[in-house]
Order: C-alpha cells, then structure tokens, then sequence
C-alpha cells in the first residue's frame, strides 16, 4: 500500500493588500475555526502581496506575512488558491494568468477583469484545470453569482433586471427624497465616500454594464463584450425627470437589464422608469438589487450591500471555502463559462430591434407649436404618445420642457426620432431619453 503524504492545511496567497484585501485578511485571520468548518480544512493566509509595505491598514499581519515578492508567493507548491485584488485590466490580468499556469485557482473580485478578459481567462483554466471564482465582482456582498450558477440551475432563467451600482443609486434615491439636483447630491456622495473623486465609471453606466456582461454570461451562456451593450448614464437625470416619473406612478433607477427573447438575447443598462410598487423602486440609497425570473422558481429578489469592505470580503472568502471544497469546479465545469463547446451558442439581438416604452424630456424654446412639431417626429417614426406633459422653465420664461410617455416601439425607432427632434431649431440639448419597464 502506498503512503501520500496528506496536508491538514489549504494554503492561499492574497495579491493586493487594499480596501477589500484588508477586510478579506482580517477576515480569514480572525474567523479560522468557523471557516475551517465551511471548507472542511483549516485555511491559512499564507502570502499578502502589495507593492506598499508600510502604509496602515485596518487590520495587522503576523510577522513576515507581508511581501512585494509575487514570485514567492506564486511559487509556494503549498499555495492552493490566490486571491486577485488588485483591480483594473492589466497587471491584474498577468498576476492571474501566472497563478493559473502556477497550478493555482484564483478568487478574484474584479468585474472590469472578467468582462473584459473573461474568455481569455477562463480558456486558459480549463487548459490547466483550474478554476477563476468572482462572486464578489457583480453586486459585491449580494450572492447573484451563486444563486444563477448553483441554485437555479434546474431553471431557464427568463430576465434579469437589476441595481448593480450603489453610486448611481444613491444619488438617484437622494434626488427622489430631498428634492436636490444631481450635481449637488454628487458633491454629496463624494463627501460620503460613496462616489470616486472621478466618478464617470460609475454614472456613465460602464460599471453596471460590464457586470451585466457577466450575468449574460452566466444566465444565458450570451458572450457579448460589454462595449456593445447599448449604455446610458444618470448624469442627464434631472429632479424634473425625478418629479415627472413621480407623476406617472414611476420612479428612475438606473437598471441593468438582460431578457430572453425569441430573436435573441436583448441587454440594456440606462436611466428606467420603474413601477412605483415594483421591488426594484424600493432599493434606496447605494444599496444593490437584483430581480432574477427562472421559469420554474419565478420571480427571486436579492438585496444588499453591493460594495464595501465587510460585504465584499462577505463574498471573496466565500468563494475561497467553495474553492476549497471544490464547488466552483463542479459549477464551472456545468456553466461552460465563456466557451461553448457543447452549448448553443446564444444569440445577442441587435438591439435596434429591442421593443419597449419610452420616456422623452425635451427641453425647447417656447414655441405655439413646439409639441405637435415633436409628436409628428414621433408619429413619422411609428411610436404611439401615450401621454405628453408641458411644463414651463422655472429659470427661463422663453423654455419649456415637454415630457412625452411613448407606447410601444423599438430602441431604434426612438433613436431617430431623438436624433430628428434635434435637429429642430427650437429643440435644445439635450433630449432625456429612459426606458419605461413593464408593470
Ligand atoms: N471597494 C469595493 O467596495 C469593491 C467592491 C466590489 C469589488 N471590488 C473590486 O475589488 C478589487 C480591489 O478593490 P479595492 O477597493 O480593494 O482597491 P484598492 O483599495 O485600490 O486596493 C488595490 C491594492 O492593490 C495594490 N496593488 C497595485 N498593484 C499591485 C501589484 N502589482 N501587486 C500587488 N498589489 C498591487 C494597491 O497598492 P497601491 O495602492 O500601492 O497601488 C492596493 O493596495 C477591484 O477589482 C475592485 O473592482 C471593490
């Protein structure tokens, strides 16, 4: 009978020593025994990589612990899993394609990484027979990853729509309930800490968009690069859209959205008008939501923290205890993630043809005929007005806003009637544009 020698420790190596690596450090250091238990062997932080050794963090290493030595800490036979915490899409995309071909598996929370090289990753660790796992990356602390990937396996997910930035949220939300303009509730979140001092990513939509290129991915095997995915931001949102929706029975969030159809897949992120009583109206400040359809379970409805510390760190170590007890092979291996070898590949629909209802703010100079000029654009491009609304300029007697709800049309129809209306002299930059979801 042969002897193997077997270890009584799994050994992990955290690359990135900020934010979130200190909440996982603190994490994996301070709750051993109860982690042990959920991955079934004791875990031991074994290497913290970070190119700044002296900088204080909420949470202190034993001794020796702390290097800028990648080389070591990938080159530990006993490493077992490294956690990518770096961020961005260039030396993180090194760090894990040389963990992989070090044998490792890699945890990773980094969203601009998987949607951007996720088929390159993922191809790669299928070649070397390991895993990449990124719960943390779409809604942070929220289980969306695992409840698509293990829970509703048995389903045909139908839709996702979903809150996927807490900035954008926030802002919105304190919009709605103070009555305050966008550029001074921004000012307001950066204070708070809940907007980068360059907050683009976020408000512009890019954010939500590549982790909505995620869920695609994992809900309906649709590999789409999250550039083509049509994108709009908040940052045209005004209170008077805010107070207009309100008058509709609707309220703005910025919705992340992935349907099944039977033309193909239709994906969107931007500014949606949403049922006043619909959960997804409800989310307040920078908290995230995510309303997934399966065609057995129904409708399901998470919510929670979709960034910080503590909630991330929630969801990192968890995707190290599945690493361990070797469920994010088994999931990996049925999702097929970025390759489809024995899957149909899905089809993205072009989203010119994507049917729905509209939202319009036009501001203009005030005009006797300036709304039947707009509804004729409408009508010339085959989109019903279900209602229009005019309101005067509270700053300029000589403008005027008028707000038109659509009926049932397509996104490129809207795109050309907007494109038309700008044209017009008394037309002013620039048309707010939303989606009006479904009740
Ligand atoms: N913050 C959140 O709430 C949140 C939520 C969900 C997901 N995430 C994701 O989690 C990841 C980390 O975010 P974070 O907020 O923790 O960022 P962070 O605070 O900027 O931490 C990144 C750390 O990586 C270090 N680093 C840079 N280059 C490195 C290298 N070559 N080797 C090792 N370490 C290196 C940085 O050091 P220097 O500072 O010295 O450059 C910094 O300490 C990102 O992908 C982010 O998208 C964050």
């Amino acid at each position: 009978m042969s002897t193997k020698s077997i270890s009584n420790k799994t050994k992990v190596a955290l690359v990135g020593f900020g934010t979130i690596g200190s909440g996982v450090a603190r994490l994996l250091l301070a709750e051993g025994p109860r982690l042990a238990r959920a991955a079934g062997i004791p875990i031991e932080l074994a290497h913290v990589v970070d190119p700044d050794l002296k900088r204080p963090r909420n949470v202190t290493l034993p001794e020796g612990l702390l290097s800028n030595d990648l080389d070591r800490a990938l080159g530990d036979p006993d490493v077992r899993v490294v956690i990518e915490l770096i961020g961005g899409t260039g030396v993180a995309r090194e760090v894990v394609l040389r963990a992989l071909d070090a044998g490792k598996n890699v945890v990773t929370a980094n969203k601009a990484l998987v949607a951007t090289h996720g088929p390159e990753l993922f191809e790669r660790a299928r070649r070397v027979g390991r895993t990449i796992a990124f719960e943390a990356a779409v809604a942070g602390g929220l289980p969306v990853i695992a409840t698509i990937g293990q829970s509703l396996t048995a389903n045909r997910i139908e839709s996702i729509e979903a809150i996927l930035n807490g900035t954008c949220n926030f802002i919105l939300t304190h919009m709605e309930q103070y009555g305050l303009d966008y550029a001074d509730v921004l000012a307001e979140a950066q204070r708070l800490g809940y907007a980068e001092a360059d907050p683009t990513l976020d408000v512009n939509g890019a954010d939500a968009t590549q982790k909505l290129a995620i869920l695609a991915q994992m809900a309906f095997g649709a590999t789409v690069d999250w550039r083509d995915i049509p994108r709009a931001g908040i940052d045209s949102i005004g209170l008077s859209d805010l107070l207009c929706a309100e008058m509709t029975g609707h309220r703005i969030r910025l919705i992340a959205a992935a349907r099944r159809s039977p033309e193909g897949i239709e994906l969107s992120v931007g500014p949606t008008l949403v049922p006043e009583d619909a959960p997804l109206a409800d989310v307040q400040g920078a908290f995230n939501a995510v309303s997934i359809v399966g065609d057995m379970a129904g409708p399901i409805f998470l919510q929670g923290y979709g960034a910080g510390q503590n909630p991330t760190a929630s969801a990192v170590v968890a995707d190290v205890i599945d690493t361990i007890a070797g469920r994010t092979a088994i999931t990996q291996a049925a999702l097929e993630l970025w390759s489809t070898p024995s899957r149909e590949p899905a089809t993205v629909r072009d989203p010119a043809t994507i049917a729905g209802r509209f939202y319009l703010r036009v501001n203009v100079q005030k005009e006797l005929d300036a709304a039947a000029q707009l509804s004729r654009v409408l009508a010339e491009h085959q989109t019903p007005v279900d209602s229009l609304t005019q309101y005067d300029d509270e700053d300029s007697q000589n403008l005027a806003g008028i707000v038109f709800l659509t009926g049932q049309t397509t996104e490129g129809r809207i795109a050309a009637a907007v494109q038309q209306m700008e044209t017009l002299p008394f037309v002013h930059p620039e048309i707010v544009r939303c989606r009006v979801a479904d009740a």
